[in-house]
């Protein structure tokens, strides 16, 4: 065999069904992994390049898999009024929250909102993230949709990194839509989704189904047009209550239902029903200093895989860290370390619908790994605030370390 490049010497986390290979070796071809397994049965082969791990452990390059990364502004002042005692949802109904994000976020063109996002983003590459995702949803108006998305797509070319884009404009109702829900959503189905979609900028469709934003049956409309245009869904859902969002978004055979602290059992059974990952933001949870904890034991039963994601956005979750949200989703939601990992990897891969390409290092997957200076996998959820990464590949070529 001959290999562009090969890895030796490192454990590998490999989060597929062959699990923990101890003394592993991966052999990388064309940016894709050629063969991965215990080193004493690699075949026989050479390679271009061979890397010594040195001991390090491998997993997977991280998946951030839900983040509203692109926004105008911060909301540094709201965070002060909330710890003064004003609720998010008050805010909200005062016009502030994501609102006042919107307000910041049309003022700035595509170039603008990537270079405001281009430190976040190299926040999270920093700890082994290869792929991530990226929402709309504060332009809410075709031009600044389109920016955000625009954005999204620039910080895709310019970092090492594999950006999925969601159309999120129904994320909340724009100002001047004040009393005309309806005729928003009609705005979102007719126009925006349609000529984004047209315009190859949106890899998939959410909304935000709650009372402070859009009542399933509008939701149930967003879904519709995302049908029409062959997109695949996912949704804000039972987050401040059970609107039963996730029973919706599985009856629409959504990739992921995100947030889901108020998701009923019945919600988690459609869920199971339909392959709909369970989307868990302990950031958003965290920071609200919610009490109502997500139904993870009721996931378990019914055996609905849970995903972690930062949420990286101004409001709820200003995090740009997945290895805390690791932490926050072992030590607040009780995952044990080997879930939430593969709620950055495995899992995370499948609520973008790229299972069958990454969040696992197996044969015929893309090169995308991280390795890390740990003892074992859990330690990666064991920290708060330090980075054991030592190293990022992506399609095979070393992106950071080395
Ligand atoms: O995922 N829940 C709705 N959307 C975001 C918050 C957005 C904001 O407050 O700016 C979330 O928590
Ligand atoms: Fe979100």
């Amino acid at each position: 065999m001959r290999w562009d490049s090969l890895w030796i010497n490192g454990h590998a986390a490999t989060m597929s069904p062959a699990g923990v290979v101890r003394d592993a070796a991966v052999a990388v071809v064309g940016g894709c992994i050629a063969w991965i397994g215990p080193r004493a049965e690699m075949p026989p082969g050479t390679a271009a390049e061979e890397h010594d791990l040195d001991g390090r452990w491998l997993t997977p390059g991280l998946i951030d898999a839900h983040t509203h990364l692109v926004f105008g502004g911060n909301r540094a002042a709201e965070f002060e009024m909330r710890l003064e005692g004003a609720s998010y949802e008050e805010i909200a109904r005062a016009g502030g929250g994501i609102v006042s994000t919107v307000t910041a976020t049309r003022a700035a063109d595509a170039e603008t909102l990537a270079a405001l996002a281009a430190p976040r983003l190299e926040r999270l590459l920093a700890e082994g993230v290869t792929v991530v995702e990226v929402k709309s949803g504060y332009g809410l108006d075709l031009a600044s949709e389109r920016a955000m998305l625009r954005a999204a797509r620039l910080l895709g070319e310019r970092h090492p990194v594999t950006v999925r884009t969601t159309g999120l404009a129904a994320h909340a109702l724009p100002p001047e839509f004040a009393g005309r829900a309806d005729a928003y959503i009609d705005l979102v189905c007719d126009e925006i989704l349609p000529v984004l979609a047209a315009e190859g900028l949106v890899d998939a469709v959410d909304a935000f189904c709650e009372r402070i934003a859009f009542t399933p049956e509008q939701t149930a409309r967003v879904f519709d047009a995302a049908r029409r245009l062959g997109l695949p869904m996912k949704l804000h859902a039972d987050q401040l209550s059970d609107g039963g969002g996730a029973a919706l978004a599985a009856r629409y055979g959504g990739l992921s239902a995100d947030h889901l602290e108020h998701t009923s059992e019945d919600g988690v059974r459609a869920m199971a029903a339909a392959g709909t990952v369970a989307m868990l933001l302990p950031g958003a949870f965290y920071l609200l200093r919610e009490t109502k904890l997500p139904p993870v034991e009721l996931f378990r039963r019914h055996g609905v895989p849970m995903a972690v994601a930062t949420d990286c956005n101004p409001g709820t979750s200003p995090a740009v860290s997945l290895l805390l949200m690791l932490n926050m989703a072992c030590t607040l939601f009780r995952l044990t370390p080997a879930e939430a990992l593969a709620g950055v990897t495995r899992h995370a891969a499948q609520a973008l619908g790229m299972q069958a390409t990454h969040g696992s290092l197996e044969v015929g997957k893309a090169a995308d790994f991280a390795a890390w200076d740990i003892g074992r996998p859990a330690e990666l959820c064991y920290w708060l605030g330090l980075n054991p990464c030592a190293l990022v590949v992506r399609a095979g070529r070393v992106v950071r370390g080395g």
